[in-house]
């Protein structure tokens, strides 16, 4: 059982009506700052019809690693993935874009209880690896990320009330929260394979937002996280942001990219 109506879907997706009538608003996350271009060269757009819907992680030239609740394997056909962005809005030479042949959500990702949130997604092509694209590194299986730890993340994703449409990547700095205090503000639905964070500088919002879903949480420049939900005011130092553990995840990850 989740804390009653705190928590947010980040991910655009669940409104693909809305999203096409009206157009996404994009922002970005919640007390950050312009990521210097390509600083994350494995972050992805996950875009549909040309809209960027979530971010995802680059893990090998096939296989982008993101939320299960980007709900990408509905209807794997109608989105893309495009690699090597700074800026939505401007052509970029780095780009490349790719189709998905394969979405692969965590067998047991449960949607109701933001259990299990991550998905794989297999592109129709290999990337080339360049400056501004390249693979993330991955944890070792079952690595604890201590609290205090300082981390980063970044997104396209909303600000609430925020009117300029920014459209370059962001980015934050965040820093893991104990689990028993995460567990706490999110009334004990926390469990083992989530990792929290908080903002880094006290008494300001910060953290991540509407469209950040699926993206990276990057601690000793290695992938631990994938952003899954957060409370409804995004960067409510009350209630820490919550990502799926990758390193739990990582015996699936190698039996999925080698399989499918
Ligand atoms: C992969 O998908 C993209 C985007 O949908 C498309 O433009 C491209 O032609 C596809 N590539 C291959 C090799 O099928
Ligand atoms: C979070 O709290 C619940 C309820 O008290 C408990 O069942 C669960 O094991 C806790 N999770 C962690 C990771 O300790």
């Amino acid at each position: 059982m989740r804390a009653p109506g705190i928590s947010m879907l980040l991910s655009w997706v669940a409104t693909l009506s809305q999203l096409t009538s009206s157009g996404a608003h994009k922002g970005r996350i919640v007390g950050g700052q312009e990521a210097k271009p390509h600083s994350y060269p494995f972050m992805v757009s996950i875009q549909y019809h040309g809209e960027h819907i979530c971010g995802g992680s680059l893990i090998r030239p096939q296989w982008v690693l993101t939320a299960a609740h980007c709900e990408v394997f509905k209807e794997p056909t109608v989105f893309q993935v495009v690699l090597g962005v700074h800026s939505l809005i401007t052509p970029e030479s780095t780009q490349q874009v790719f189709g998905i042949l394969r979405a692969v959500p965590y067998p047991l990702f449960n949607a109701q209880a933001d259990i299990n949130d991550i998905q794989l997604l297999k592109l129709n092509g290999s990337a080339l690896l360049t400056d501004s694209v390249k693979t993330a590194r991955l944890p070792q299986w079952n690595t604890l990320v201590l609290p205090g730890t300082q981390c980063w993340i970044c997104g396209w994703g909303d600000i609430p009330g925020q009117e300029d449409p920014t459209t370059v990547l962001m980015e934050a700095e965040v820093v893991v929260t104990a689990q028993p205090a995460c567990n706490s503000s999110w009334r004990g639905s926390i469990n083992q394979d989530m990792v929290c964070t908080s903002g880094a500088e006290k008494g300001r919002l910060q953290g991540f937002c509407g469209g950040d879903s699926g993206g990276p949480l990057i601690c000793h420049g290695r992938l631990l996280g994938v952003v899954s939900f957060s409370s409804r005011t995004c960067g409510d130092p009350r209630y820490p942001d919550v990502y799926t553990r990758v390193s739990t995840f990582m015996a699936w990850i190698h039996d999925v990219l080698q399989h499918y």
